[in-house]
């Protein structure tokens, strides 16, 4: 089975600095990316728009700059968000998105300042890591609640509520309460997906303590991953889009629990293929069904995705969260040129920069053969 696809974007991505960046930006061209957003949790993090501007951040500008240098000239488009802090004023949003280096923003909780009246007025995109920050340990991954779900509760819907017009992306979910949160929001608010969310819950990290799985916010339960498999696989998905958070960490502080988060550079759309695949998607091409199949409709709608679907619509909704909707939601073009998948197993491999080693996800996992790969 072979799917041709439109290039895409992986609009939640950390490239980081130095000399591992030229090796991230290849593993994301080689997986079919026509664009990224970059994220500037940078050291130190990229807070400010112009070079010119004397804070002691980098700036959209430089930073831009390097991940081209770093090989990134080949990407249609390359998005920066703005690292919010304290320091972060109302002419900046003003200016840089008037010369529209300023497209969107990152928002940590920990952070507080009065811009979102700027973004929403400047059309600039806001992206928020939706956990409560601060909660005791107790509170933040309890039974009955978690930091995510607090922050989907009680903080999101009152800033959607005071800023109507602000565009909003609700960052890697992980829960069905955000699920929820988002499907029922207005327009303005959509949200990126992870494969590693996709494809397990919280017992996966657990057995066997798998530090590679380890990534915020953190993987949930069953029901959580349902509502997420539920929300990607709907034919009429037009807010959950793909978004990796591909995080690399060396192996070294991955393994000591010191660092959260999972590389999935060079095999992100073999995992959400494989997670569509095991929420019961059929991913196969309208063209390669038999006219029975084509003709096989089932009822429309996000019903549960725990039952092998057998959904002649499964290629569709896959083709619409990995290429549309999150370009969609920013205005980006989709491309033209296209990558293909094939069903044929990849062997994973980890990636070595400078005598330090990145562990993909599978490897971390055991999972040494990828379903999926990528064909030229
Ligand atoms: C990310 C990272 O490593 O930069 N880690 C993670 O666990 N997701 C940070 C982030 O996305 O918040
Ligand atoms: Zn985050
Ligand atoms: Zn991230």
């Amino acid at each position: 089975m072979k799917l041709e696809l439109p290039k895409w974007y992986d609009l939640h991505a950390h490239f980081r600095q130095g000399d591992v960046m030229p090796h991230l930006v290849r593993d994301h061209l080689a997986m079919g990316c026509a664009g990224i957003l970059a994220m500037p949790n940078t050291a130190p993090p990229v807070a400010k728009v112009f070079e010119n501007d004397d804070l002691p951040y980098w700036s959209i500008e430089a930073y831009t700059d390097m991940l081209k240098k770093a090989g990134g000239d080949k990407f249609s488009d390359i998005i920066v968000p703005l690292y919010l802090t304290k320091a972060t004023k109302v002419a900046a949003i003003e200016a840089g998105a008037k010369t529209g280096i300023l497209r969107a923003c990152k928002y940590y909780l920990f952070m507080t300042n009065g811009v979102f009246r700027a973004m929403e007025e400047a059309g600039v995109v806001l992206c928020i890591h939706g956990e409560e920050h601060g909660m005791a340990a107790e509170n933040y991954f309890d039974r009955a609640t978690n930091a995510e779900e607090y922050f989907y509760r009680e903080r999101l819907p009152r800033i959607v509520e005071k800023f109507p017009g602000l565009k909003i992306v609700s960052e890697h979910l992980t829960t069905k309460v955000a699920v929820d949160f988002v499907r029922s929001a207005p327009a303005t608010v959509a949200a990126t997906v992870t494969p590693q969310h996709l494809l397990y819950t919280v017992g996966h990290l657990l057995q066997g303590l798998k530090h590679h799985l380890y990534c915020l916010p953190l993987l949930k339960f069953e029901e959580d991953r349902a509502a997420l498999r539920a929300a990607v696989i709907a034919p009429a998905n037009t807010k959950f889009f793909a978004g990796t958070d591909s995080a690399p960490h060396a192996k070294k502080v991955t393994e000591c629990g010191c660092a959260a988060g999972c590389y999935t550079g060079g095999i992100a759309p073999q995992l959400y293929a494989q997670a569509f695949e095991e929420a019961g998607a059929d991913l196969s091409p309208p063209s390669s069904r038999t006219p029975k199949a084509e003709g096989s409709q089932d009822s429309r709608g996000d019903s549960s995705s725990q039952a092998p679907r057998n959904d002649s619509h499964g290629f569709r909704a896959f083709e619409n969260f990995l290429c549309r909707v999150g370009p969609e939601f920013y205005g980006l073009k989709i491309p033209s040129e296209t990558f293909t998948l094939e069903k044929t197993p990849q062997d994973v491999a980890a990636l070595s920069v400078g005598g330090e080693h990145i562990i993909p996800l599978p490897l971390g996992m055991k999972q040494k053969t990828l379903p999926w790969r990528i064909v030229q």
